[in-house]
């Protein structure tokens, strides 16, 4: 008998582990064509590849590391989008209004979303029949009508945010975002908003809210019903439950750098997934920074703006500042030459960027203030200069500075003087290192490594089948409830009823009583008639 017990327990135990060491298969969508939101997307993907599981990858870019579990469905051609935002104007771009940029997101966003859709590998992966996967995973940026993979493949949808946070993902998740502290994606306020940022906050975060609403999703419904209608049995459901039908968002947001925020179970901060411990260097770049006595001034302008789209004239102009520093520089440019170079400048199409900002020579980080490689001279304490381009890097720079790690320039304004003085200074003036290695402390004091957290919660939405405990009501509620507006109606009304009531019953009564006296005093005046 007690034999008999401990060999069921074991049993048990046995059912139990395998069942938590699955392999699962996974659904991973990340069909913006930028390279570094990509570039951000593959560490998690990488991750889950690691821990056993198997993943169909849709995106644009073919990995450099093929794995036996992935298979990939490469969007190509990829979405040009030079063709369609040509980068001359990024580099001349005066600054856009907010509700431009929205409008561009958008626009971007179904553009690319049916630009995926077209592509036959994908129209096949719609039709498919017998396909089975136990989540989707979607880049959460602007492409809803993606989310219907998770209605066709009836399994839950986790979402990774590589801009950060916005509404509508505290929407789904059930919190109606406090306009009074939380400044809009696309600004740049502290939680300590005068009365007019707060005005223009509510202003431009309530247009959003309606305009995605009325006007954005529903193209994306159209964007979804042209290209699943028949696939999937029954009625379509609509984008807008199927985001708040999402059962994880991932965000790359962290605590030490942006706002504290009203938060659900549900939305977990990633910021930093992508930060790994330095690589070695290739020899050559090891040599030039090992001996970089006066240090060295790292630039890079990123994946998307390639230092070659630059006007000549600031190719030229940037050259001939570097020649004037003491410093070592490593820029990453993606052609051979670049005509003159200085003898302290080396160029290279492509730079391992976080092995380099890992060396302790580097002394500057010159960027164009893009999230990612924010994130990773904020990891290494390294100062910045930020010469910001086009969409979120305003906001990033503008945070930098407001921090003490960094200082900014607008490029169109570029001047020789301008860029020698302002990496002087940051060099120089000990108090952005000071206030970079500050941050960078905290940025790095996590309770585990932020990917490892990501993939254990995305493990843990499989395991339990959507996890639905991990999401309000409050996503559910109609807006005068969660207001509480339908009650505020009642008390009013009530209250209402219990002045009007007895005041118009008094009215009566004190009417009634006039009457009887006037006609009282009429009899009394008849009778002495
Ligand atoms: C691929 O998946 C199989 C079956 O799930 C597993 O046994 C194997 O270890 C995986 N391969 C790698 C390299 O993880
Ligand atoms: C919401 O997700 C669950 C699985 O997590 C699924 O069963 C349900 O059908 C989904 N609802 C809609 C409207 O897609
Ligand atoms: C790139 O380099 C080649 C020579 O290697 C040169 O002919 C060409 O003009 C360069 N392009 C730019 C944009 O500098």
């Amino acid at each position: 008998m007690e034999m008999q017990l401990q060999w069921k327990c074991w049993l048990m135990f046995l059912i139990g582990l395998s069942s938590y060491s699955s392999a699962y298969r996974i659904l991973f969508m990340g069909p913006f064509p930028a390279p570094s939101h990509w570039l951000w997307l593959e560490h998690f993907q990488r991750d889950l590849l690691r821990q056993g599981h198997h993943v169909t990858s849709v995106n644009n870019h073919p990995t450099k590391q093929p794995h036996e579990n992935l298979t990939e469905i490469i969007i190509s051609p990829s979405f040009d989008i030079p063709k369609h935002f040509p980068k001359k104007n990024i580099f001349t771009m005066q600054f856009a209004s907010d509700f431009q940029n929205l409008q561009l997101w958008w626009t971007i966003g179904l553009m690319t979303t049916e630009h995926a859709f077209k592509d036959p590998k994908v129209q096949k992966l719609i039709a498919s029949q017998d396909d089975h996967y136990d989540l989707v995973i979607l880049e959460q940026f602007f492409h809803e009508a993606f989310l219907m993979f998770g209605k066709k493949f009836n399994c839950p949808v986790v979402t990774i945010g590589t801009m950060g946070y916005a509404d509508n993902m505290d929407h789904a998740m059930g919190i109606l975002t406090p306009w009074s502290v939380i400044p809009h994606l696309l600004l740049s306020h502290t939680d300590q908003m005068t009365f007019s940022q707060r005005a223009y906050n509510a202003y431009i975060s309530l247009y959003d809210a309606v305009m995605r609403r009325w006007f954005y999703l529903p193209k994306m419904q159209e964007l979804a019903e042209k290209y699943f209608q028949g696939v999937i049995a029954g009625p379509l459901p609509h984008v807008h439950d199927l985001e708040r039908n999402i059962s994880l968002m991932l965000i790359n947001s962290h605590r030490s750098v942006d706002l504290p925020r009203p938060s659900m179970p549900g939305l977990i901060d990633v910021g930093g997934a992508h930060i790994q411990p330095a690589k070695q260097l290739p020899d050559d770049l090891q040599a030039f920074l090992d001996k970089a006595t006066h240090g060295v001034v790292y630039f890079s302008l990123g994946s998307y703006m390639k230092s070659t789209d630059m006007p000549p004239e600031k190719t030229a102009l940037i050259l001939k500042a570097f020649g004037q520093l003491k410093q070592q520089v490593i820029w990453k440019y993606e052609n051979d030459s670049v005509g003159e170079l200085p003898p302290n400048v080396l160029i290279r199409k492509w730079m391992p960027q976080n092995d380099i900002l890992a060396h302790p020579n580097v002394k500057l980080f010159i960027t164009h203030g893009g999230i990612f490689g924010t994130q990773e001279g904020i990891y290494w304490g390294v100062p910045m200069l930020c010469i910001p381009l086009y969409g979120d890097q305003h906001r990033n720079t503008i945070k930098s500075v407001r921090e003490g790690y960094a200082r900014s320039l607008v490029f169109s304004k570029l001047t020789v003087d301008d860029l020698v003085r302002n990496i002087e200074t940051l060099i120089y003036e000990p108090q952005y290192k000071k206030s970079a290695l500050e941050v960078s402390q905290r940025f790095r004091d996590n309770p585990m490594h932020p990917l490892t957290e990501a993939t254990f919660w995305i493990e843990y939405i499989m395991r339990h089948r959507g996890a639905r405990h991990l999401k309000s009501q409050g996503a559910f509620l109609p807006l005068y409830q969660y207001l509480l507006l339908d009650i505020l109606g009642c008390v009013l009304l009530g209250a209402f009823l219990a002045i009007w009531l007895p005041w118009k019953m008094l009215k009566r009564a004190h009417r009634w009583w006039i009457k009887g006296e006037a006609s009282s005093k009429l009899n009394e005046s008849k009778k002495r008639l």
